[in-house]
């Protein structure tokens, strides 16, 4: 199977006709990547500038930018600069959610913003543990940002100005790889979740959904036999080309490329089109459990303490 759905697009606030927003809606909840290859976020003349990896302040890989709060952090720019390296980014986050909810308008009443990140450092170079090393196959979860449930969609724009692509591996179905790492993960300990909410370790209470889907991110990125010998495809996103994809549900692996755009959304479960295919769902299906507050009854623990970002 192709991993990649090819939606044809020059625009980010394109009308899609009905036929393509059914073929995008169906793709990408079976696990596809959605790929535009028309479909460029350009850079002005005077935010050309910005391509330079300097911008960042080199402490985070990314710079990254809250469209909520309006904040942007992990960059050493400042005044003017700072200023314009900002709506630079605000720009990309504005187009991004035209793109999601003129492709996928049954998501939009749904629609949670997450972070935008610029990332202008070569993805070969940047030093990580192994758990932070984003060229391993793993599927995104994030230790201190629990999400519940919801699902994380991610909108990618390569904005390499030498025409250097970024380059992906994709792993196999969220399902397989569940029924690979499920059995050697351990359930969540009594009040360790409570406990990390309270001393203010994680944004919220980390679900025991959170807690799986960690443990799996955490067992694919440690496991050197699964990376080199699982069924994988290498895909290359050349310079100029936009991609959107369900990174929760997806493994995948950035090897190669520099300069990326990337804004995240969140989805909750009951605004798919196919709740089964969620990452919760096939996760409760095997595990014989509830793992969320919305799908349980005696979580949270502490009402009080779920803070949900945005
Ligand atoms: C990731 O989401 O794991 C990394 C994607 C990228 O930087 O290309
Ligand atoms: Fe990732």
């Amino acid at each position: 199977m192709d991993p990649l759905e090819n939606i044809d697009g020059e625009r980010f606030d394109a009308a899609f006709g009905e036929a393509v927003r059914d073929r995008a809606l169906r793709a990408l909840e079976a696990g596809r990547v959605l790929f535009f290859p028309r479909l460029a976020f350009v850079f002005s003349a005077d935010e050309r500038r910005f391509l330079d990896p300097r911008c960042s302040d080199g402490r985070a890989k990314n710079i990254s930018y809250d469209p909520s709060s309006g904040r942007l952090k992990g960059t050493t720019l400042t005044g003017r600069e700072r200023e314009c390296l900002q709506d630079m980014v605000a720009r990309f986050a504005q187009s991004a959610r035209h793109l999601v909810e003129g492709l996928l308008p049954s998501y939009a009443p749904h629609l949670g913003m997450g972070r935008t990140s610029y990332r202008p450092v070569e993805v070969k170079e940047r030093p990580s543990s192994y758990r932070k090393d984003d060229s391993r196959l793993h599927v995104d979860a994030f230790p201190s940002r629990p999400n519940g449930g919801r699902r994380i969609l991610r909108v990618f724009s390569n904005v390499n100005p030498d025409g250097h692509g970024r380059i992906w591996r994709l792993g196999e179905p969220f399902e397989t790889c569940a029924r690979r790492f499920l059995p050697a993960i351990r359930p969540p300990l009594p009040g360790q979740r409570w406990l990390l909410s309270a001393c203010g370790l994680t944004h919220g209470y980390r679900s025991a959904y959170d807690h799986y889907m960690l443990a799996l991110h955490n067992a694919m990125k440690g496991d050197d036999y699964f990376q080199r010998h699982c069924p994988q495809y290498e895909v290359t996103f050349p310079a100029g080309t936009t991609w959107m994809v369900f990174t929760d549900q997806v493994p995948h692996a950035a090897m190669a490329g520099q300069y990326l755009l990337e804004q995240t959304f969140h989805v909750p479960v009951r605004g798919l089109n196919e709740p089964a295919s969620a990452p919760l769902s096939v996760l409760e299906r095997l595990l014989g459990r509830t793992l969320t507050a919305a799908t349980s009854k005696s979580e949270p623990l502490d009402p009080r303490l779920v803070r949900v970002e945005e």
